[in-house]
């Protein structure tokens, strides 16, 4: 049997409850890290946490809004309380509003970068203690091909992806010499409940969905679990030597202008 990647860690993993994250969560659990799930999202969380448990893994929920300083907080020293250090973390937590700029209010643009991409400044921030105490520590954030190309009628999310790059750069060089790696993972199409929340705005969204992958070299959106191996990879040394860069998961979407 291979050994397992993450024997040993403690991950903490902002938004875990739902889609991309619970896929990082259980994927992080059966390579054997104790996994500390935070999201808003209790019953979801919740269950979740139960499922890893029952497939003899190791996880708690802590409910936690990523964008608050206070429960980010508390949410990374329940993690350490409970399992003794903390060697991981990923941000997950994402939201995506769907309307031109004019039809934005300063109060939606402030919540989506404050759990977009305050909530990464939030977490490295209160989990850096710990990390610091391990000889080597992965931060793995979660930006989007977004944080390359332009999208339509979501600004800001498109600016907190680019900002979530950036971000995840300048953690990895003011920390790389006390033994922190950190990267951004970029996804493209990948089929959780944010694109199925943005589709549902077009008049047709299976419609919609098959534009969408007309425009993906490999044809199919990716799947949680393709972008939870990414984020394996990055938080553990297969990847070492990997640092301020991102990995882009977008079955060829970012790689042509155009092709046929
Ligand atoms: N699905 C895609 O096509 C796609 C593409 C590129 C990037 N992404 C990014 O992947 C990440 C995960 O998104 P997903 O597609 O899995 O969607 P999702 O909606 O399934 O997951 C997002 C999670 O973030 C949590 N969350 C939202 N606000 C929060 C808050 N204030 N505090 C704590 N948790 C909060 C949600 O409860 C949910 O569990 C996001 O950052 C998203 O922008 C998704």
């Amino acid at each position: 049997m291979a050994a397992e990647k993450l024997a040993g860690q403690v991950a903490w993993i902002g938004g875990g409850a739902s889609g991309i994250g619970a896929a990082v969560a259980e994927l992080f659990a059966a390579e054997g890290a104790r996994v500390a799930i935070a999201d808003v999202q209790v019953p979801l969380g919740e269950e979740l946490a139960r499922r890893i448990g029952r497939a003899g893994g190791q996880a708690i929920f802590t409910p936690c809004d990523v964008a608050q300083e206070t429960e980010v907080r508390a949410s990374i020293e329940q993690a350490v309380e409970q399992f003794g250090g903390l060697q991981i973390v990923v941000n997950c937590a994402g939201v995506v509003h769907v309307a031109k700029l004019d039809a934005y209010s300063s109060d939606d643009w402030d919540q989506l970068m404050g759990v977009n991409v305050k909530s990464i400044f939030l977490a490295v921030k209160h989990a850096l203690p710990e990390l610091r105490k391990n000889r080597r520590s992965y931060v793995v954030n979660i930006g989007s091909v977004s944080s390359f190309v332009g999208q339509a009628s979501t600004p800001a999310y498109t600016a907190s992806k680019g900002a979530v790059l950036q971000l995840s750069r300048s953690i990895a060089l003011d920390y790389a010499a006390d033994g922190l790696r950190s990267n951004c993972i970029c996804p493209g199409i990948t089929d959780t409940p944010m694109l199925r929340y943005h589709l549902s705005k077009a008049p047709d969204p299976d419609a919609a969905l098959a534009e969408r992958l007309r425009r993906v070299p490999l044809g199919v959106a990716m799947l949680p679990i393709d972008i939870a191996k990414a984020a394996l990879y990055l938080a553990c040394e297969d990847s070492s030597g990997i640092t301020g860069t991102s990995l882009v998961v977008d079955g060829g979407y970012t790689a042509a202008a155009e092709w046929k």
